[in-house]
């Protein structure tokens, strides 16, 4: 039989309640109500937030030998970037542009989740985000829909595998659908208003790479899209998502997202919430406790949801768990679980990973590398410069703390025997205001004054005494990731106070910045020879931050978001149309430059590369044909680097306006000094088509098209294409 018909046949035996019950999820955490009586009464078809093995068995033999049926429970959980094993945050995953690290990241990431029992990542977050000022910009690939695109397939098929039940992979969760990164004003969960021309040229690409490697589930977002919940609208989750798109997983809700429709003041109350999420197509509820979706047997039996849309609902989820071989294989081999969450090679791949994400926006005469001993007293200065949580991240919950190596602790073990560090965090980052998520993230106690009068003094004295300075600023995690937007860019607390006193020692800093978003360092630049963006480079980040500050490792990220000077520049991002003055010349604020401080694409290395002038194999792009654009990237410098080559276009003239300029296509290399590698981009019709507005079709416009070749955004490399 197959899966469908498995599930068919099951459902042909359940009652309404026990319907209800397979498309309920809930969180099974200690400060809310308990699940187990629901799950003994199979109410409960799937829960969140259960990472032990041990608690996972325990639910599961509730559900498979007390329920009437004995159906398994799916079990899924945050992975974002890594379960035990922390890779970089997924921003700073993609700035890595290397999309076969990150698969390889996902996938170790699957692998302690598998063993662990956890059977779905509600992974990867797919946002297109804009707009820095959101926090949540840490979780996604950033502004461009191509990298969106790479780094969102990447994801699925190194969380999923080839197939959904791939022994040792879980199943992919892409989210949230859709357009939850166009918060206005980056206030997360704010209504977002979008073009149909933005949602299926910037904000639907990453999903429908998702989808298109497998994913087999979609999570709704929480935000009313266009005056509708994302959760509630047919439109999307079923006209765009299964008509259009062609998924055939199953959607979940976002927390809370079904009841929400009422405190949103779109569904007057729980059993119409029910019933519209599941007739738009979100097939299952994820909730904090009582649900909505136990009201729909009452609901099937009104006449207002038709048994066969619960049915549909129902047999989606089913279809999940047989394949993922769940009736079969219920529970998870404990034993197993603590090896494959020690494995070393997990640890490795989180430093390459660390090491590849790590983006050298500036440095001066050389700063960096520093030389190994050349400084006899190092002090690492800064709140995260020993932080092991603001060295993982956000959405982290399980890490390995003993093993997670901070800056100050990569720094003191690359400088062991040549150099004494000290370490002083000088001041202390704490949100002004609360998220109402503490409950999830680690506690951390105010300092006194005193204590803070007292750390102030001893960094500076640190200072004082030292022959370098590497600098560690940034924000907390707590200030990064969900209901953590920003008002402003500027570096929270008294860091900049820090940095001051520090600069006035005299003595040489470099900055290492620690955060989920770009931050307004426009002041701080001309005082520091040098800044290392690190992100939140997970568990190994220490070890890696501390390898490229000491020239075992050469940088090699580029900028997944474009780099604002100021939050008054925001949202800004490099793909925007062309306006009549397309040049800019000038500026056209009158009080600052509407340039950002850094492009999209931007990243420095410690070697110097050369593209030679592009070639184009023919002029003409034909139709159904394709052109090949290459070029030849040379190492110039004395160091072993990576590159990373990209590919610009834009459409002079057609039926819509179109950017200034896309991201089409990207290759990191790694060459030798004097080593040089041709780099070959193949161009076609579906490269330069878009989806237009006014005959609502994907399209080709024919004619002229600017092409760029460079390394980042502002790519100068120039050929002309003409499509016939
Ligand atoms: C959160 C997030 C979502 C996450 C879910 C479960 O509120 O919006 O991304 O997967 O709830 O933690």
């Amino acid at each position: 039989m197959t899966a469908v018909e498995q599930a068919r046949a099951l459902i042909a035996r359940m009652t309404l309640a026990e319907k209800a019950g397979q498309v309920s999820q809930a969180f099974a955490v200690p400060f809310l109500p308990p699940v187990d009586q629901a799950v003994a009464e199979g109410r409960l078809g799937s829960l969140l937030f259960v990472p032990d093995p041990a608690r996972i068995n325990q639910y599961q033999r509730l559900a498979v030998e007390q329920s009437r049926l004995g159906i398994p429970l799916l079990f899924g959980f945050d992975v974002i970037h890594g379960l035990r094993t922390i890779f970089p945050v997924p921003l700073g995953l993609a700035a890595s542009f290397d999309p076969g690290l990150v698969e390889q990241a996902q996938a170790a990431a699957a692998a302690e989740a598998r063993a662990s029992g956890i059977h779905w990542a509600f992974a990867p977050m797919v946002d297109i985000a804009r707009d820095p000022r959101w926090g949540r910009i840490v979780e996604g690939a950033g502004e461009d829909p191509h990298l969106g695109s790479e780094m969102a397939a990447a994801q699925v098929r190194g969380l999923q595998g080839a197939a959904i039940g791939t022994p040792g992979r879980v199943i992919a969760g892409p989210k949230h659908f859709l357009g939850y990164g166009a918060a206005p004003g980056g206030r997360d969960y704010e209504p977002v208003s979008l073009s149909d021309a933005e949602i299926r040229n910037v904000y639907l690409p990453p999903f429908e790479a998702a989808i298109r490697a497998g994913a087999g589930n979609i999570m709704s977002a929480y935000m009313d899209i266009n005056q509708q919940p994302a959760v509630a609208s047919k439109s999307l989750l079923d006209d765009l998502l299964r008509g259009e798109l062609g998924f055939d997983g199953f959607v979940v809700s976002d927390a809370n997202g079904v009841q929400n429709q009422v405190a949103q003041h779109f569904a007057a109350d729980e059993a119409e919430a029910a019933a519209r999420a599941l007739l738009a197509g979100n097939d299952m509820e994820m909730a904090l406790g009582p649900n909505a979706f136990a009201r729909l047997p009452e609901l099937v039996e009104q006449g207002r949801v038709p048994e066969a849309v619960l049915d549909r609902a129902v047999e989606r989820v089913l279809v999940a768990k047989i394949r993922m071989g769940l009736f079969d294989h219920p529970y998870v081999d404990e034993g197993e679980a603590a090896r494959v969450l020690a494995e070393p090679a997990h640890r490795q791949l989180a430093q390459q990973a660390a090491e590849r994400s790590l983006v050298l926006l500036h440095n001066r005469e050389g700063a960096l590398p520093l030389t190994p001993g050349a400084a006899r007293r190092v002090a690492v200065i800064g709140p995260l410069a020993d932080s092991v949580a603001d060295t993982l991240g956000p959405w982290v919950f399980v890490p390995d703390k003993a093993e997670t190596v901070t800056v100050a602790r990569g720094i003191a073990e690359r400088l062991a025997g040549v150099a004494e560090v000290t370490v002083e965090p000088g001041v202390q980052l704490r949100r002004a205001i609360a998220s109402g998520l503490e409950a999830f993230g680690p506690p951390q106690r105010a300092w006194t004054d005193a204590e803070a009068e007292a750390r102030f003094a001893a960094a500076v004295t640190a200072a004082r005494a030292a022959d370098q300075i590497v600098l560690v600023l940034g924000e907390a995690q707590s200030q990064s990731g969900e209901r953590a937007s920003a008002s402003d860019l500027k570096l929270p607390g008294e860091q900049l106070a820090l940095l001051d006193a520090v600069l006035a020692t005299a003595k040489p800093v470099v900055l290492v910045l620690l955060a989920g978003r770009p931050l307004d360092i426009g002041a701080i630049l001309p005082r520091v020879p040098a800044v290392l963006m690190a992100w939140y480079p997970g568990t190994r980040g220490g070890t890696a931050v501390a390898r490229a500050l000491f020239g075992d490792v050469n940088p090699g990220g580029k900028l997944p978001v474009t780099w604002p000077r100021s939050v008054g520049q925001v949202p800004i991002h490099y793909a925007r149309s062309h306006t009549h003055t397309p040049d800019r010349a000038g500026s056209l604020y009158h009080d600052a430059p509407s340039t950002p401080l850094f492009s999209f694409g931007h990243g420095l290395s410690y070697t110097s590369f050369r593209l030679d002038p592009p070639v184009l194999d023919q002029p003409v792009l034909a139709p159904g044909g394709a052109v090949t654009v290459s070029t030849r990237v040379t190492n110039i410098g004395t160091l072993t680097g990576d590159e990373v080559v990209q590919l610009y276009v834009h459409q002079r003239a057609g039926r819509a306006m179109r950017p200034a300029r896309e991201l089409k296509a990207f290759q990191r290399v790694t060459l030798a000094p004097g080593e040089s590698r041709e780099v070959r981009f193949c161009i076609d019709g579906e490269t330069l088509s878009y989806w237009n507005a006014s005959e609502r079709r994907t399209l080709l416009d024919p004619g002229r098209f600017d092409l760029w070749i460079g390394t980042s955004a502002e790519a100068e490399l120039h050929l002309e294409l003409t499509v016939a």
